[in-house]
């Protein structure tokens, strides 16, 4: 109905000073940095989606008995506001990830959101805090939709109440400090999503399984995890939080088909642009050693990771308990620092939007 789009506003009587905010937002990491305001849409059986509003930032109380604290029945999603030009904000494909989060509420078996209210959470928190997107060239408010079972009970089943609500965070660079290039560690010990499981879904059980094997990673001195599939424990199928291209020498690119991996928004923009180039981009599978083969004969030129936090960033090295390879220059090779600019021009402003897609 109209009134579910609808948001009532309660403003921070208390928003953080201008000079404080200022002072976050000129290095402010990511997702340490938060804003005055959040989105909370309420849901159970009987009413369906209701009480949607604007409130300060705040501590929501939960009975510990609330089944997400059990069962884990949680889904997310990650988008970014970008200042333009002309001083307003934008969103990138907004859309996709209204899309992309019913299908993961389908997959926890959680209510869907209509897309209306979807969008306009966003865009009314975006509205409330449009004065907390930090400028800087890696700048954007990550926008952080989530979905609990609020449900007090301990058997294990669907939720019958569930809480909506979003998140906004000033954001820099994904990776700090590891730029021009990340280091993988391939985890051989550790999947992270089997066919009919979750991998697919935007979960945060997803992304708690996979915290061990980036442990791993950063134990072994790399920055980020590379997870193989679960059956044959030889396809590559995407890192801790991103996805991942494989660039050749004869221009082509290839990335892992979907199935059981999370299906990127920036993944998928970047099949769009590069094929609209004419660049030959395969959704095929990929093994681990095919890529240290390649990379050793110099058939593979770049590896990039792309995420809407890590945008798209150069893959330098790969390690695994049984040796390391470099990729290419070890820094971003041509065609990753060309995949990189037309994203990021159009997600700016800074380039014409022959898709529509930001908003
Ligand atoms: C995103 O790119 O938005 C993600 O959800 C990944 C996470 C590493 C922040």
């Amino acid at each position: 109905s109209a009134s579910l789009s609808t948001f009532a506003f309660e403003p921070n009587p208390t928003p953080l000073a201008i000079e404080d905010r200022a002072k976050l937002l000129v290095d402010p990491g990511f997702g340490k940095v938060f804003t005055d305001h959040m989105a909370i849409v309420e849901y159970n059986e009987g009413e369906g989606w209701h009480s949607a509003r604007i409130a300060p930032r705040g501590s929501v109380t939960m009975d510990p008995a609330s089944s997400v604290l059990h069962y884990a029945q949680e889904i997310f999603e990650g988008l970014k506001a970008y200042s333009r030009p002309d001083g307003g904000a934008a969103l990138f494909r907004p859309e996709a990830n209204a899309r992309r989060f019913n299908d993961s509420a389908r997959r926890l078996a959680m209510p869907a959101i209509p897309e209306e209210i979807f969008l306009g959470s966003i865009d009314a928190l975006v509205r409330a805090d449009s004065g907390w997107i930090p400028q800087g060239e890696d700048g954007a408010l990550y926008l952080r939709p989530f979905m609990i079972a609020s449900e007090v009970f301990l058997g294990v089943k669907p939720s019958s109440q569930y809480l909506y609500m979003v998140l906004a965070s000033s954001v820099g660079a994904y990776f700090k400090g590891s730029t021009p290039a990340v280091s993988l560690w391939v985890t051989r010990e550790y999947t992270r999503a089997a066919p009919g499981g979750t991998g697919a879904a935007k979960c945060g059980g997803n992304y708690a399984a996979s915290l061990v094997a980036q442990a791993e990673a950063i134990r072994n001195g790399c920055d980020q995890v590379v997870f193989l599939d679960a059956v044959e424990r030889r396809w590559i199928e995407e890192l801790g939080g991103m996805n991942v291209f494989f660039v050749f020498d004869d221009g082509s690119m290839l990335t892992p088909p979907l199935g059981t991996i999370l299906p990127g928004i920036t993944r998928d923009s970047i099949l769009t642009l590069a094929r609209a180039q004419g660049i030959t981009v395969r959704e095929e599978l990929y093994s681990i050693e095919q890529w240290e083969a390649d990379a050793k004969s110099g058939r593979l030129t770049e590896a990039f990771a792309c995420g809407t936090a890590a945008v798209v960033t150069p893959i330098g090295s790969v390690a695994s308990a049984e040796g390391k390879f470099t990729i290419g220059g070890q820094s971003a090779g041509p065609l990753t620092q060309r995949i990189r600019s037309m994203l990021v021009d159009i997600q700016r402003g800074n380039a014409p939007d022959p898709y529509g897609w930001v908003k």
